[in-house]
């Protein structure tokens, strides 16, 4: 079903890896209702991945950037801009790594390289994008900025490992970039903090086929799914969340709020 909701509006969107990642099917989403934007993603990942189904699919241009560098975002936003025809009204984030989860290194043996690396990629990142966006004022008034994120950053989740303080570092650059871009700019930024996903980001985390199940079982309303995310960052990306902002909003069918579920607790009956 489509609305019409982004008629008009440009933006970018980052990390469209494959038909699973969170951004692929956003970017759908956001085609469906009407907004027009470029895809980007690190040059290694435009190799690997199919950027470029995608690309053609939403009749969108493709630029290559590494998230962690500030020419390549000056580029991808200067060209952006002129691609589009005009200044940006969204932005998606979509983007995370860590070398510790990905090399099955424990949060009490970091390898601090790669410590230092996951968060210059997932954490770091954002604040880049948004610098070179307020700074080329590329923004038009009312626009919106979106991160994803996932909830090891208020509670403990022992195999989320440093993404737990990646993400913890985006949310806290989310609200204090989001100050100076709401009152310099009339821009909104957000956060989603969605629920387990399988993409290639979330089944890189060890257990993640246990972790899903439970977090299914734990919400009253089931995981969230990668479509339900992207029907929600278009809900922000429109201007009927026009004064949301500085928030971190929970995606997650209700599992952030829950003790636990009659569901879970069967699992444990005849224990005593
Ligand atoms: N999958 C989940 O369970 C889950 C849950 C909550 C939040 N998230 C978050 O959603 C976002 C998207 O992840 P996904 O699950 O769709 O997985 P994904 O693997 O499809 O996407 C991650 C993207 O990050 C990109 N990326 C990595 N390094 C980069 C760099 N240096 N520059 C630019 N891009 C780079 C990758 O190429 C990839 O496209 C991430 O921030 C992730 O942490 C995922």
């Amino acid at each position: 079903m489509s609305y019409n909701l982004l008629k008009g509006k440009r933006g970018i969107i980052f990390g469209a890896l494959d038909p699973n990642s969170i951004a692929w099917i956003t970017a759908e989403r956001v085609h469906e209702e009407g907004g027009k934007f470029v895809l980007s993603n690190a040059p290694i990942a435009m190799r690997m991945g199919q950027i470029n189904e995608l690309a053609e699919k939403t009749g969108s241009q493709v630029i290559a950037a590494d998230a962690t560098s500030e020419e390549d975002l000056e580029n991808l936003v200067k060209k952006s801009v002129e691609i589009l025809g005009g200044k940006l009204d969204f932005i998606l984030h979509s983007i995370g790594m860590s070398i510790n989860v990905r090399k099955g290194r424990a949060y009490t043996d970091q390898k601090y390289d790669w410590t230092q690396k996951g968060t210059d990629v997932s954490a770091m990142s954002f604040h880049k994008v948004m610098q070179t966006l307020y700074k080329n004022n590329a923004m038009n008034e009312w626009g919106s900025i979106v991160a994803l994120t996932y909830m090891a950053a208020q509670r403990v989740f022992p195999d989320y490992n440093d993404m737990a303080d990646n993400k913890a570092l985006l949310e806290s650059i989310a609200r204090s970039f989001g100050y100076f871009f709401g009152r310099d700019k009339n821009v909104r930024v957000n956060t989603i903090s969605q629920s387990p996903t399988p993409t290639t980001a979330g089944k890189g985390v060890k257990g993640f086929d246990g972790f899903i199940s439970y977090a299914e079982k734990m919400s009253p309303l089931g995981n969230a799914t990668a479509l339900d995310c992207a029907n929600y960052t278009v809900s922000l990306f429109s201007d009927l969340t026009k004064r949301v902002t500085l928030q971190n909003l929970f995606n997650d069918g209700g599992f952030s709020n829950m003790g636990v579920s009659d569901a879970v607790m069967s699992t444990f009956i005849g224990e005593e």
